[in-house]
């Protein structure tokens, strides 16, 4: 080879070293090259189904299942295999080792070793490409844990509908990137998206149109619970959790349109009388709640692995006006001697954590459930108030483990760019950087940080009409939550991070998930005018 052609293909097998996204937590350099071939062999795990294979040549890795007695380039053990006193990652991490001969990745859980594969994955894509021969990746050793066990995303539902499609491709672009949890924002006001077997119409009737779609005529958008099965299966495989949410006593309406006896009145947005009248689910009427224990029982079976239900809680004193009109309430008011409506919140709380408690599961719930006295060892909050630091330092001081996702910067319906028009704006916007430094900004003690399971941002669709909107809200802010929620604080640097990221943008678009590009500046995705789109509906 000559000298200049030696030089750029060396630069090129180098330049792959940077390209992964999170950023490892160790990694070092190793002697040589690993020329992976087409054609070569894989041992992918037994349990991991065709989409270790798939996800390899995807990637053009060009690789073959191997045979029981043939020797493989990839290989996926276990931890047990390293050499005698190696570096082991912590939970939910992997070792990768790529020497001349092999690239090995050892991990102690499934989870692991997805993490494992799409690390490898990213290596492979980066390795600079000859016509036939092989790809080239300088030999290496990452030793890799994450710094936090939650690394989630909660995709609204309710106010527009994704579909099963778009739900998929969320989940393989979680994967690639590590996140680990899909908290799925089912009901709200604005729409009942999970078919409930014993209460058909919550749906068929519930289910009707969307935050902008309010016509009689529009139809009913829903998860069948085959394809929530279907869903949490395809997510196991690529160790991602789907955590449900069944919103209660508030953001009602959907459901108390279906059902109306359940109605504990609610309140008159200003400008909108249509939002949100039946705001709340009577809580204290014993058929209401039975009717909930009902709908956690099959949330229940169709979640199984979820290890949590969250059931909301926020928001509740914006529509508990008429509370103290209805004689269930009254009845409740005297018998348990509440003294305030916080008092009947608190009492439906507990109520409702006992029927997920026996259920199997811990609950969770948005972070006004944190001064309402359920036990911290049964239940998880979703700190999101981040004007009040405080309800933070208060929920970790009393012992509850929790994930952070304050409106700025984890809330993904805030603008991304100044440039931008459409989204909120609340003291300020949500732009990549600010996702990426984030928890700094928060400046927890090591004390405080031990109490945090993770990081989490939230996807709101008032305003996401379209998938394309989606995305564009979405990405590329979630890479950025991602690495921030893997790396160690240590090792991240925003400015190197830009540079990883570029090929992702390109990932990302080449997947058919519409991100706004940074670097390019594309147009806003507005949604003005946009049609009502309604992807995958049940016949
Ligand atoms: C919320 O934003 N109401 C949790």
């Amino acid at each position: 080879m000559n000298r200049w052609l030696a030089f750029w293909t060396w630069l090129g097998i180098c330049g792959a070293w940077a390209q992964v996204v999170p950023l490892p937590s160790e990694e070092r350099a190793l002697e040589g090259v690993l020329e992976l071939r087409p054609g070569s062999f894989a041992a992918v795990p037994v349990d991991g189904g065709p989409f270790f294979l798939e996800t390899l040549n995807r990637a053009g890795a060009g690789v073959k299942m191997a045979p029981a007695d043939a020797g493989a380039v990839i290989q996926f053990l276990s931890l047990d295999s390293l050499p005698p006193g190696h570096a082991v990652p912590g939970e939910g991490g992997y070792v990768l080792r790529i020497t001349p001969e092999v690239a090995n990745v050892h991990a102690a859980t499934p989870e692991g070793r997805v993490h494992g594969l799409m690390t490898l994955v990213q290596l492979i894509e980066a390795a600079p490409k000859t016509d036939g021969g092989p790809l080239k990746i300088a030999c290496r050793e990452i030793v890799d844990t994450p710094r936090f066990g939650w690394r989630g995303f909660m995709l609204d539902e309710s106010r527009h509908f994704t579909g099963v499609d778009g739900v998929k491709r969320l989940i393989d672009a979680m994967a690639r990137y590590k996140l680990n949890r899909l908290h799925w924002h089912l009901t709200d006001s604005a729409g009942w998206r999970i078919e409930i077997l014993k209460y058909p119409k919550l749906a068929k009737v519930g289910g009707r149109g969307t935050e902008t779609d309010r016509r009689a005529e529009a139809p009913a958008a829903y998860y069948t619970q085959k394809q929530i099965r279907e869903i949490v299966a395809y997510a196991k495989e690529r160790a991602v959790v789907v955590v449900p949410e069944i919103d209660m006593p508030g953001h009602a309406d959907a459901a108390v349109a279906a059902y109306p006896e359940h109605d504990g009145g609610g309140y008159e947005q200003k400008g909108d009388p249509r939002k949100w009248p039946r705001f709340t689910f009577n809580p204290a009427r014993e058929e209401t709640l039975k009717f909930l224990d009902d709908i956690l029982a099959e949330v229940a079976d169709l979640f199984p692995e979820a290890g949590v239900i969250h059931f909301g809680g926020d928001e509740v004193h914006f529509g508990w006006k008429k509370w103290p009109q209805l004689p269930e309430v009254k009845a409740l008011m005297e018998r348990e001697k509440l003294k305030d409506l916080a008092g009947v919140e608190a009492w439906f709380n507990r109520r409702m954590a006992g029927t997920i408690d026996r259920l199997g599961f811990k609950t969770g719930g948005w972070d006004e459930i944190a001064a309402r006295g359920l036990a911290t060892d049964k239940t998880l909050i979703w700190w999101w108030h981040h004007d009040k630091p405080q309800v933070l330092k208060e929920a970790l001081a009393a012992g509850y483990p929790v994930i952070l996702t304050p409106r700025r910067p984890c809330y993904f319906d805030f603008l991304q760019d100044p440039g931008h028009k459409v989204g909120r704006v609340w003291g300020g916007i949500n732009p990549l950087a600010d996702v990426y430094q984030f928890p700094a900004s928060l400046g927890l003690t090591a004390e405080q940080e031990k109490g945090v399971l993770g990081l989490q941002a939230c996807l709101w669709t008032e305003t996401t009409v379209t998938q394309a909107r989606r995305d564009f809200m979405t990405w590329p802010r979630l890479v950025a939550l991602a690495e921030a929620a893997w790396t160690p604080a240590a090792r991240k640097d925003f400015a190197d991070f830009e540079q990883r990221l570029r090929p992702q943008i390109a990932w990302l678009k080449q997947r058919g998930i519409a991100s706004w590009d940074p670097f390019e500046k594309t147009l806003e995705v507005t949604d003005a005018g946009a049609a009502p789109e309604y992807p995958d509906l049940p016949e």
